[in-house]
């Protein structure tokens, strides 16, 4: 069965370009973005795997470490990269897995074979320190991934694990969130000390709590 929200995901140990790499080991206590691409040596990924190397700054201040992923060998993975640090302006030192053997693809369902015939396509996993899924998002092989969106959602999931709010649509870091609607108006109001705006009963804004 497919893998879903809230799921203890799989534990794998696959060779990459850094060796092999034990996905429970590997992770320890941080929080890891798991994503696939078609194949090496083509433009969109390249420009991808290039951003996730820029970003490493703001992975490192949410705890996170990336795994990217293609069935594509270490060898291939280890060439490609010199492209990447020349073409993209970087230096990729998150291992991609070579999962030659489809052992990862197929545990995480990676491969969707009327999009993309034996390739993965353009997976998504979030997975939080406890190792579960706490989202999982599915581009198809021709649009580039937007890491910006990722780093959004990840912020939402670390302020939401520790505060009795949701976020509203396009919210960023530093914006007004929703009180969730298991808390009381009246409750609301001392637990969020920043002030409560009840716009109807079931719609409550305060501002961000943790900043
Ligand atoms: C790309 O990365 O450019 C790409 C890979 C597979 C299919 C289409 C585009």
């Amino acid at each position: 069965m497919a893998l879903q929200l809230g799921d203890t995901v799989p534990d794998f140990t696959q060779n990459s370009q850094l060796g092999p790499i034990n996905l429970y080991d590997y992770a320890g206590d941080s929080w890891v973005v798991l994503f696939s691409h078609p194949a090496d040596y083509t433009p969109v990924c390249t420009t991808e795997l290039g951003e996730v190397s820029r970003l490493r700054s703001e992975w490192e201040k949410r705890n996170v470490k990336t795994i990217a992923l293609s069935v594509d060998s270490a060898e291939s993975h280890g060439g490609w990269i010199c492209d990447i640090n020349e073409t993209q302006n970087t230096t990729v030192d998150y291992p991609i897995l070579a999962d030659e053997d489809k052992k990862v693809s197929d545990l995480y369902g990676m491969i969707h074979p009327n999009s993309l015939n034996n390739l993965t396509v353009r997976s998504v996993f979030i997975i939080d320190p406890s190792k579960k899924l706490r989202l999982q998002i599915t581009y198809p092989a021709s649009t580039g991934r937007n890491f910006q969106e990722i780093l959004r959602v990840i912020d939402s999931l670390q302020l939401t694990d520790h505060h009795q709010v949701a976020t509203p649509v396009n919210w960023k870091d530093g914006d007004d969130c929703v009180v969730v609607p298991s808390i009381p108006t009246e409750e609301a109001r001392s637990k969020f000390p920043k002030g409560v705006t009840e716009i109807r009963p079931y719609l409550r804004m305060t501002p961000q709590p943790n900043r």
